[in-house]
């Protein structure tokens, strides 16, 4: 908390009016003063003038100075009462729901100092409901999402069931086909409980990593070891440009892994094919720096960020029911988690994702 100068104190400035009203009053008493004399002396003299006309004459003097001390005062502390009122009325205001609502900060005093307060809360108030509203939206697109991506395959699993329920195929490989097909959308089923499974544990604010300290660069050439075969069957020709110094890093592997697959797959689905697939590794000042580009038939939506939505899903994703559209936004709460980054940018018909990562001594 700010503190305040003594010169800026309320009770410092209270006093001072206090001191000015009493010399005013005294001012007046000793400008009237003079004509009570002369009256008190013309009492004196006047035979016609008794005491008590004299006792008024005193009270009435002892009055008017009371009377300026008090309407001295009042001019004085009239600013801050009313500063007072004002925030009165607008911490009554924001209790009344109108959040965000500030009051203009006059002065350096604790009356300031409460003003400043109160808008800081009411701002974070407005911060916390919004961002409590949004949730509450994005629960509710959640639900309608889930429940539509949910529906198609279990839909189509019902309806082949069915078929065979009543016996509706013709010969044997029809059935077989049937089966297949009940599989496949099962499978499809389990992916899409398994990724909404993850997301909402990510989501969970109290999710912990199981941190290791890897030399990525081993991590990530065992990884795509693993993937050149399945590139080389889709047409993609993989560029390896992963350094071969060490670079260490403190990650969860099973997530960080998570992430790099995702990538993999994400150019193994999208990519134009045949083409070529660029991979990247290296240390950059505290940063490791992983860069995945692949080529795109299309260019991709103006904000290419969009991707990193929940649910966001491509044409392409779409019309062949490839993916769920929460891969990039898990990685995305992966790499929050780790304290790093992952973004995409587009170029000249080349879709680059960057993954960052913070750097550790050995
Ligand atoms: N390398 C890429 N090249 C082109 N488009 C991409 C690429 N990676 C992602 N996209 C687009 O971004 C969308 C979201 O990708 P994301 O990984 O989040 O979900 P998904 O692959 O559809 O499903 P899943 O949850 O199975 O990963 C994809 O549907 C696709 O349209
Ligand atoms: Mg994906």
């Amino acid at each position: 908390m700010r503190t305040i100068k003594f010169r800026n104190k309320l009770s410092f400035q209270i006093l001072m009016m206090i001191v000015i009203s009493l010399f005013g009053a005294i001012f007046m008493m000793s400008i009237i003063s003079r004509p009570l004399f002369e009256l008190i002396s013309m009492i004196m003299n006047n035979k016609n003038l008794n005491v008590l006309q004299a006792s008024v004459a005193f009270i009435g003097w002892f009055s008017t100075a009371i009377v300026t001390f008090v309407l001295i005062f009042i001019m004085l502390i009239r600013k801050k009462i009313m500063y007072l009122k004002l925030i009165s009325d607008t911490v009554q205001h924001i209790a009344s729901g109108e959040l965000g609502q500030t009051i203009e900060i006059k002065g350096k005093d604790e009356l300031s100092q409460l003003a400043m307060n109160i808008n800081y809360m009411s701002q974070e108030l407005e911060q916390k409901f919004i961002h409590e509203r949004l949730m509450e939206k994005e629960k509710n697109e959640l639900i309608t999402n889930i429940s539509h991506d949910l529906r198609t395959p279990l839909t189509s699993i019902i309806g082949y069931l069915k078929l065979l329920k009543d016996g509706q195929y013709k010969h044997k490989e029809q059935l077989q086909e049937y089966f297949e097909t009940i599989y496949s959308k099962s499978l499809r089923l389990k992916h899409l409980i398994d990724e909404l499974f993850e997301f909402s544990r990510l989501s969970s604010p109290d999710v912990k990593l199981n941190l290791s300290n890897v030399d990525m660069v081993s991590l990530l050439q065992q990884i795509v070891g693993e993937y050149i075969p399945i590139f080389e069957e889709e047409q993609l020709t993989v560029q390896n440009l992963i350094t071969e110094e060490d670079i260490h890093v403190v990650i969860d592997i099973e997530k960080m892994v998570r992430v790099y697959e995702n990538l993999f797959i994400n150019a193994i689905k999208y990519s134009q094919k045949p083409s070529e697939l660029l991979i990247s590794f290296e240390a950059e000042e505290n940063s490791a720096v992983l860069k995945l580009s692949n080529q795109v038939e299309s260019p991709p939506l103006d904000n290419i960020n969009k991707m990193f939505e929940r649910f966001f899903r491509g044409d392409k994703a779409r019309m062949d029911a490839h993916g769920s559209g929460l891969g990039l936004s898990i990685s995305k709460r992966i790499m929050e988690l780790h304290h790093g980054d992952i973004y995409a940018e587009y170029k000249n018909g080349w879709i680059t994702f960057t993954v960052v990562l913070p750097v550790t001594n050995k």
